[in-house]
């Protein structure tokens, strides 16, 4: 059986710095490795505008592949009495759902919201939210790639950003990895890091792997800063390992950057002796 592959692309930012071949080529990736899901995690748009939504939609449906999207901070009103009256207004009229699950036999995929109109930036999960993810996680058939999808990232990049993570981070991530979540992708600081669950936490007895994935931003508004990578993950998996592939866009094509792989499971990649 050939490998699950899932795309995640994230902050697209539709109505800043549009380059037509970025999109064009994403077309031609997509086409080249056949993903079964594409996963947007956020800031679809720059300015929440209607026209900057349906450019994004326009995009994302020509992909002509399955699409999980939620929101992200830059998705929303910027202003009140709009922000908190019409938070997700415009979002819905292309996206109803700000809470996605996408389930197939090999693939269970649950989107969370952690936009919050109170938050200039950050983002936030409700317990509630949490009790959500566990439940449409632990109703996956056996052997599914189990996902947890949200904006604002858990998992930060070398260079510094004022963009904090979700909060309560760690109360997050703990929650997420006991929920059975083997993966956990997000956006937002337009920088890419990933990490797996032994990288960076002492484990009680054999657990499942849990790799942790921050993408790297599909537009790019910002071009001027330093720390602002232009790219996307892809994933591929299969029954032991969970393999992520960085592509990033440089001199007009989509470049393959990166390769990490990670277990799934209990069993790790590799033992000595
Ligand atoms: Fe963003
Ligand atoms: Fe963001």
């Amino acid at each position: 059986m050939p490998p699950l592959r899932v795309l995640q692309v994230s902050d697209l930012h539709a109505g800043t710095r549009e380059e037509p071949e970025v999109e064009a080529d994403l077309g031609a990736l997509v086409g080249e490795t056949d993903p079964e899901l594409v996963l947007v995690t956020g800031d679809l748009t720059h300015r929440n505008g209607r026209a900057q939504h349906e450019r994004a939609a326009v995009l994302l449906r020509s992909l002509d592949r399955p699409l999980l999207v939620i929101p992200g901070n830059h998705d929303i009103p910027r202003w009140p009495p709009w922000r908190f009256t019409s938070t997700f207004d415009e979002f819905r009229r292309q996206w109803p759902e700000t809470e996605p699950v996408y389930r197939s036999e090999r693939l269970v995929v649950c989107g969370l919201n952690s936009v919050r109109p109170w938050k200039q930036q950050g983002g936030a999960l409700r317990g509630a939210q949490l009790e959500h993810v566990a439940r449409v996680l632990a109703d996956a058939p056996p052997g599914a790639l189990r996902v947890a999808a949200l904006h604002h990232h858990l998992l930060g990049a070398p260079w510094r950003s004022r963009k904090r993570t979700i909060a309560n981070r760690s109360t997050v991530l703990g929650r997420l990895v006991d929920a059975g979540a083997e993966l956990i992708v997000s956006g937002h600081v337009h920088q890419s890091a990933v990490g797996e669950r032994r990288e960076f936490e002492v484990p009680a007895g054999a657990v499942h792997g849990t790799t942790v994935a921050t993408a790297p931003g599909l537009g790019q508004p910002r071009p001027r800063r330093r720390g602002e990578a232009r790219g996307l993950h892809l994933f591929e998996a299969d029954e032991r390992s969970l393999r992520v592939l960085t592509y990033a866009w440089a001199e007009g094509s989509w470049a393959q950057i990166g390769d990490r792989r990670f277990p799934r499971g209990t069993a790790p990649l590799h033992s000595i002796g």
